[in-house]
């Protein structure tokens, strides 16, 4: 699923965390596989986040499949990775808190691989971010020299 809450936590150990909605097939699969992946989509995945909320992963065997995007198993945890991720986290779930409606769910990483944009301080020269800005209406997103709607 898309989250915008996730952060990180430690260095060292490297440790992340997601804070996921408790109402959602993502966050119960989480906790029964007790580990995830976190990945970075370019821009020009935005129709493929869209259709990810869209579809919810209760109604299909293959969201990743079903909103357009290929996946693999990761190395290190064989978690589905997004072959169209620009970097990615491959976690184990250290830690859970319940907070509300919400999990905070603390992962340690285990394999973490990047394109060189994301080299000690991120200046992305090639990598586009995803910057969402919200509506109830309809998906929006920031992009930098394009002038709002
Ligand atoms: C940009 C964006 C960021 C989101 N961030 C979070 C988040 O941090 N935590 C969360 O629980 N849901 C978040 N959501 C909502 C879930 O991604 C959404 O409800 C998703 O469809 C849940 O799918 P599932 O039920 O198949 O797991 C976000 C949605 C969008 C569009």
């Amino acid at each position: 699923m898309p989250v915008v809450s996730m952060m990180s936590l430690s260095d060292n150990p490297p440790l992340v965390g997601v804070s996921c909605g408790l109402s959602h097939s993502t966050t119960k699969t989480i906790i029964k596989a007790k580990r995830f992946s976190v990945s970075w989509l370019d821009l020009s995945h935005v129709p493929e986040m869209e259709r990810m909320v869209a579809i919810p992963g209760s109604k299909t065997t293959d969201k990743l499949k079903a909103a357009g995007l290929h996946h693999h198993r990761g190395r290190a945890l064989q978690t589905p990775v997004i072959d169209e991720a620009t970097a990615y986290l491959e976690c184990a779930v250290v830690d859970r808190y319940t907070l509300g409606d919400h999990e905070l769910i603390v992962g340690v990483v285990r394999e973490a691989k990047a394109t060189a944009d994301f080299r000690d301080y991120w200046t992305f020269s090639d990598y586009r971010p995803i910057l969402y800005v919200g509506s109830p209406d309809r998906f929006r997103v920031y992009e930098p020299g394009r002038s709002r709607d």
